[in-house]
């Protein structure tokens, strides 16, 4: 979550006149939110001050949330409304960010090679102008063209080319960001999670890879995940 309010800093300012927009994809550092992480799964938001407007989307998507708000509080809660709303990831390989609703696949094609299929998702009773203001906005900001998704190709294309070199290949890569500080249903919400400026996430997946690649009997995968799943503060225990 760290890198969005710098790699996208400029991306905010092109698409966006409302100082509001710029408060919601770029909080302060003590913003609230949080990170998750479970069976190499994971999922980390800044929480929204409420549910709507939808301020990337277009004022017709906008009112389409609003209308809708007491009906989505009743399917999925109030608290998974705000506090679900960025990057989540269903291990291994699928995922999907909100509020731009992208949703994507990620294909592994050989060493350094990726393929990532990718849509978007819209209510499916909204109203055709609601729907269009959806697209467009994620045309604008996570697609081939989109401005955050340049953004975020360059942030990975350069960080695989250096994690190539011989001192990174030499040199043990550093994911302890939060780590120790992990709790177990807190915040009212349940699971393990960290403050939303972690790599719990991050080590979750890889501990999870690793375990799965490890050639462990499948009874020790389960075992280790179920630890991981009482311990207190997994980042340290595994
Ligand atoms: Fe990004």
């Amino acid at each position: 979550m760290y890198h969005a309010a710098i790699s996208h800093s400029s991306a905010m300012l092109a698409l966006h006149e409302d100082p509001a927009f710029h408060g919601l994809l770029n909080p302060p550092p003590d913003a609230p939110g949080r990170q998750f992480a479970g069976d190499g799964h994971g999922s980390g938001s800044f929480w929204l001050p409420e549910f709507g407007p939808d301020l990337h989307a277009g004022p017709e998507y906008s009112a389409w949330q609003t209308a809708h708000r007491d009906e989505v509080f009743r399917r999925i809660g109030a608290d998974r409304a705000v506090k679900v709303s960025g990057h989540n990831l269903i291990f291994p390989n699928f995922s999907w960010l909100g509020p731009v609703n992208t949703m994507r696949v990620w294909h592994p094609r050989g060493p350094g090679q990726i393929e990532v299929w990718a849509w978007t998702f819209v209510p499916k009773d909204a109203s055709p102008e609601a729907k269009a203001g959806m697209r467009r906005g994620t045309q604008r900001s996570f697609s081939p063209a989109g401005v955050f998704e340049t953004d975020d190709g360059e942030n990975w294309t350069e960080v695989q080319q250096v994690l190539r070199g011989w001192k990174s290949r030499s040199t043990e890569f550093n994911v302890q960001m939060g780590m120790g500080f992990e709790e177990r249903d807190s915040h009212g919400l349940p699971g393990l999670s960290n403050d939303v400026y972690s790599e719990t996430a991050a080590r979750g997946f890889y501990q999870r890879w690793l375990d799965l690649v490890d050639g462990l009997p499948w009874d020790e995968i389960l075992r280790r995940a179920d630890e991981a799943k009482r311990s207190e503060h997994a980042g340290e225990n595994r």
